[in-house]
């Protein structure tokens, strides 16, 4: 078996010091200029480094030690997602919970691997699947994608029926006879929220007189907020906003516009955050079984450790509309 590189090994390489190395790797780097720390970042990906494992041979034989990322530890679905695997953890295994920027990715990993971790759960978009699922594999760490799906099905994975989700979202709104459907959606969007999206459009499409005005935001409660004047200002009846916290700041903005929801403006949101139903106007949503998938994702990364050779292992859950007091029928002129 080829020998396990060491940071003198990376540091050799990059031609800095280990002192270096382990500052750039822990992210301590602000005064590394950005080559170097280029250089660092490739060296360890030419060698397959995996930082020192202490944390791992520390723990001896107790829990396996799972690692999870997520883009965000604020927003409510994640902060759900999370508890729900603490407790489904109890006496199987030990936790970390990591939050990580799309470019951040790559040093996350590391620092779970540094940690020691045993397995992962990513509940996040991958942009660069494949080369990750390459490092995984040969550090031998089994993971399971959650609430995304890479495009080439290429690990074990637990997601909603995103598709569903949003034709549901948009037979609701046809049902209630909007024509003009605003679609507040992120900046950048994520594999699941474009198949959300196409959900959306596929029954909107099949309907003649019905429009669709998209408009771009942050995912996030400022996001709608900040957007709410345009939304108020494009005549739409109807607003569907790719997440709960989006629709919770546009309710706060058009309330502060002057705009009455529901009887000016229908907002219909996603995940079913648990704010949902105390907003006031309470808010209709899609409710993903964010609780199940969290236990799953866990149950499935637990089982790849014992038998690695396992079939893929694949659930799609359901999604279903929540119907509160945010959308009513489009208001007559
Ligand atoms: O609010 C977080 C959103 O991003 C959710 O809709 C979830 O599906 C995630 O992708």
């Amino acid at each position: 078996m080829a020998k396990k590189a060491s940071i003198k090994d990376v540091a050799a390489l990059a031609g800095v010091s280990p002192t270096t190395v382990s500052q750039v790797i822990n992210k301590k780097n602000d005064h590394f200029p950005e080559e170097t720390i280029e250089r660092v970042m490739d060296a360890v990906r030419q060698l397959g480094y995996v930082p020192n494992q202490s944390a791992k041979s520390l723990r001896g034989g107790g829990n396996p030690l799972i690692g999870v990322m997520v883009p965000s530890l604020r927003n409510p679905f994640f902060s759900d997602l999370m508890q729900s695997m603490q407790n489904h953890a109890h006496n199987l295994a030990d936790l970390v919970f990591i939050s990580v920027d799309d470019d951040e990715i790559e040093q996350g990993l590391l620092k779970m691997l540094e940690r020691g971790v045993n397995g992962l759960v990513i509940a996040r978009m991958l942009p660069n699947a494949l080369e990750v699922d390459r490092y995984l594999q040969k550090q031998g760490i089994p993971y399971v994608v959650l609430d995304q799906i890479n495009d080439s099905n290429i690990s074990d994975h637990v997601k909603t029926d995103e598709f569903t989700g949003g034709q549901v979202v948009a037979r609701h709104l046809v049902e209630l006879g909007h024509k003009k459907i605003a679609l507040l959606h992120p900046d950048v969007m994520t594999t699941n929220m474009l198949e959300r999206i196409s959900g959306f459009t596929a029954v909107i499409d099949e309907q003649a007189d019905v429009e669709i005005i998209e408009i771009a935001t942050k995912l996030s409660k400022h996001g709608g907020l900040a957007i709410a004047n345009k939304v108020a200002a494009s005549g739409a009846t109807a607003a569907f906003t790719l997440n709960d916290e989006m629709g919770i700041g546009l309710l706060r903005g058009l309330k502060n516009g002057g705009v009455r929801v529901p009887e000016d403006i229908s907002v219909i949101g996603y995940d079913n955050t648990d704010y949902a139903e105390f907003t006031v106007p309470s808010l209709t949503t899609v409710t993903q079984a964010v609780w199940r998938m969290g236990q799953l994702a866990l149950d499935m990364v637990l089982a790849r450790l014992k038998d690695p050779a396992l079939p893929m292992q694949e659930e799609i859950l359901d999604v279903r509309l929540i119907q509160r007091e945010s959308t009513a029928p489009a208001p007559t002129k």
